[in-house]
């Protein structure tokens, strides 16, 4: 089974962003997390991260020629506004989990709309790094056997 965890715009910065909603957690540490939680799962999980909006587009449609099984995305803030990003995603044919660090319904009204979250399979948020760990056990559990 194999997992692609897809970070968006600004993610790499988990770590010295604002820690009340984010925490202290690196993206790196939150990599290391999912690794090893991978390996608990039987799942193989390979995370990538950009700033780039076509960069992300054009590692969806790769997702989609490799046939990755399942894929976990915290879009960052593409997630409130990006319909490029979503109609990449709505190419896949696999689950789609979408995460956030921060609960974004308890933030400001242009976070609480996802432009994507009814093509995923549902959304995991406000639990810091863990929201990362709930989101790759809802995939692995949501790829078809
Ligand atoms: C975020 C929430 C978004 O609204 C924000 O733009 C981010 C991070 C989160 O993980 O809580 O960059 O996706």
């Amino acid at each position: 089974k194999k997992v692609l965890v897809l970070n968006g715009i600004n993610l790499n910065m988990f770590g010295k962003r604002d820690p009340k909603q984010y925490g202290t957690t690196t993206l790196a540490e939150i990599d290391t997390m999912l690794q090893k939680l991978g390996q608990e799962l039987g799942a193989e999980v390979e995370s990538f991260q950009t700033n780039c909006e076509g960069t992300m587009v054009e590692r969806i449609h790769k997702a989609f020629h490799d046939k990755v099984d399942a894929v976990v995305i915290n879009a960052g803030a593409w997630t409130h506004y990006s319909i490029g990003l979503r109609d990449a995603l709505a190419i896949l044919t696999v689950p789609i989990i979408e995460v956030h660090m921060s609960n974004v319904h308890a933030r400001e009204t242009f976070r609480h709309h996802s432009v994507f979250v009814d093509i995923a399979k549902g959304q995991i948020c406000g639990f810091g790094a863990e929201s990362y760990l709930l989101g790759l056990r809802a995939a692995v559990s949501a790829i078809p056997a």
